[in-house]
């Protein structure tokens, strides 16, 4: 793992706002996802974080994709280019879930040839990949409860329990293979319980389906939700692992393949942020630091997120107190801690820096006020 030294080092060379990826860290979370839930492939949602190298490292570890449009789509399949056409359309058709239940008709129409993986939760959808994309394969989005999770998603997503059936059935008499369920506990979970009510939810849809004559269904995502370790709240992730292949083991046959839409828990420990105090000053008691990075930037997972990140300083055994970190931008919303503990007496170009940045972060950045992203840093790529 990098060191607080070897990142200050990078800083100093490279300058700030700095974005430092570690592969190392890539590498080991997917191993120790595949470890634990050795049931389960995973699929790394590029969504979370989009950076080719990223892609790239993943695909070297063997992993397959789950992409929400078509930039996503091209992200990955750029791996396989070198792949005759055969080879190709042969790892598209195995590695990649196209996870987005409302779909671009240009998309479907262009990507229909591969005969894409795709979830949908609605009747329209189901008109649409008739007309657009008749050989896409269909798996069901269902809802499931998101308690507890810090983003939830089943308010948007997700056909109710009661519509299941009959929606799986409509896709079959549109002609479209439906080859399974899947469903999205909400990113960053924090209730396990909910894995465990929406395996039960998908056995049961499974089992009515099959009641009314379809037996071909054989594939279950479980979505995303794996939470990274942010703080030491967040219960480990072998825990939650032994939750699902309970319910796993107990509900589902070996024949059918699960794969997860894993994308924080992939990359959230593998990003590092490093910044520059560019201003300092003390208003009601509470000293208030300037940093030349923010909300609309690396640190746009508090606004798209719902992250609570925390900034760091460099200096070893320092008291700390609590202070006010704000970004570079002239909006007030630009705050990125109200209260952080942080030395009151660092000065204007000192560095800062946050851990566990990996995920939702530079991917939701913008260019606002003239500021652009952070600039990237690739560390312990493979030769
Ligand atoms: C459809 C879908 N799949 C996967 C993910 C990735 O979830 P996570 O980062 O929690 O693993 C998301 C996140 O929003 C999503 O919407």
């Amino acid at each position: 793992m990098i060191t607080k030294q070897q990142l200050l080092e990078l800083a100093k060379e490279h300058g700030t706002p700095l974005f430092v990826v570690d592969h190392d860290e890539l590498r080991n979370n997917i191993a120790m996802f595949r470890k634990y839930l050795p049931r389960v492939t995973p699929f790394y949602a590029i969504k979370s974080n989009p950076m080719p190298e990223i892609v790239h490292t993943l695909y070297e570890e063997g992993a397959s994709f789950d992409v929400a449009s078509q930039p996503e789509f091209e992200v990955a399949v750029q791996n396989i280019r070198h792949l005759s056409e055969a080879e190709q359309r042969e790892w598209i058709y195995n590695k990649i879930i196209y996870a987005n239940t409302i779909k671009p008709m240009e998309m479907l129409e262009a990507l229909d040839k591969y005969k894409l993986l795709v979830t949908y939760d609605n009747e329209e959808e189901i008109k649409k990949l008739k007309k657009y994309s008749p050989n896409s394969r269909a798996i069901l989005r269902i809802c499931v409860p998101n308690k507890g999770a810090v983003v939830e998603l089943s308010s948007k997503f997700g056909a109710f329990p009661e519509e299941c059936v009959d929606l799986v059935y409509k896709a079959l008499d549109a002609g479209i293979s439906v080859e399974g369920l899947s469903f999205h506990v909400g990113s960053q979970t924090t209730e396990f319980d909910n894995y465990t009510i929406a395996l039960n939810l998908a056995a049961d849809i499974f089992e009515q389906v099959a009641k009314r004559g379809y037996k071909k269904m054989h594939m279950l995502d479980l979505g995303g939700g794996y939470p990274a370790p942010y703080d030491e709240s967040v219960k480990p992730f072998p825990v939650l692992a032994e939750v699902i292949n309970k319910s796993l083991n107990a509900l589902f046959p070996k024949e059918v393949f699960c794969l997860a839409e894993s994308g924080r828990f992939m990359n959230a420990t593998a990003g590092w942020s490093v910044s520059r105090i560019n201003g300092r000053t003390v208003r009601g008691g509470k000293t208030r630091y300037y940093i030349n990075d923010g909300a609309y930037h690396t640190y746009s997972g508090i606004i798209f997120d719902h992250q609570h990140c925390h900034v760091h300083s460099f200096k070893e055994n320092a008291k700390l107190v609590e202070c006010a970190v704000f970004g570079p931008t002239c909006d007030a919303l630009d705050v990125i801690s109200a209260h952080e503990q942080l030395p009151d007496d660092l000065q204007i170009g000192d560095l800062v820096y946050s851990d566990n940045m990996g995920a939702y972060s530079h991917a939701s950045s913008t260019w606002f006020n003239g500021f652009p992203p952070a600039k990237v840093l690739h560390i312990n790529l493979k030769k």
